[in-house]
């Protein structure tokens, strides 16, 4: 059985209230529960986590090695600053999708920077609460290529 963790950094729980033109109205439980329906429909383990804290995220992602086969990531703003998240990624030796609901390319130059990007698997930025389910399917479809390599 396949085991995913979806792991969303600061802010993202206000998703629903916070700034919707950008973001969009859908809450991180709903989002959560199309994902944990998606999942189960396909026999696959889906584990979520949310935190707004740096070191949180650090531990939940070094509690996932040698237990989840893959990750996605969207780690809010800690995406453009954090080594710490990058380090913990990186020492998981997990394979991950990095994914946010904006177009962050799109947006202030401070965002196009991102520091775990570049030994993602791949990254889907712009289409809203639909960019989850993209990085499902994305990282589903890695693994079951790597399956069959
Ligand atoms: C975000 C983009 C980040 O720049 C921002 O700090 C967020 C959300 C997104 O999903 O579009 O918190 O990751």
């Amino acid at each position: 059985m396949i085991n995913l963790l979806l792991i969303n950094g600061p802010n993202l729980n206000l998703l629903g209230q916070r700034e919707p033109s950008i973001y969009g109205v859908q809450t991180l439980e709903a989002i959560e529960a199309e994902l944990h329906k998606k999942a189960e429909k396909q026999g696959i383990k889906l584990e979520t986590f949310q935190s707004n804290s740096e070191g949180a995220l650090v531990d939940r992602l070094q509690k996932a090695i040698s237990k989840v086969d893959a990750i996605m990531i969207n780690a809010g703003a800690y995406t453009h600053t954090s080594v710490a998240l990058r380090d913990a990624l990186l020492s998981s030796e997990i394979p991950y999708v990095e994914l946010h609901l904006s177009n962050t390319f799109a947006r202030e130059s401070f965002r196009h920077k991102s520091l775990l990007a570049d030994r993602a698997v791949g990254v889907i930025s712009g289409f809203g609460p639909m960019s989850y389910q993209l990085a499902f399917d994305g990282i589903i479809a890695f693994l079951m290529h790597q399956e069959r390599k």
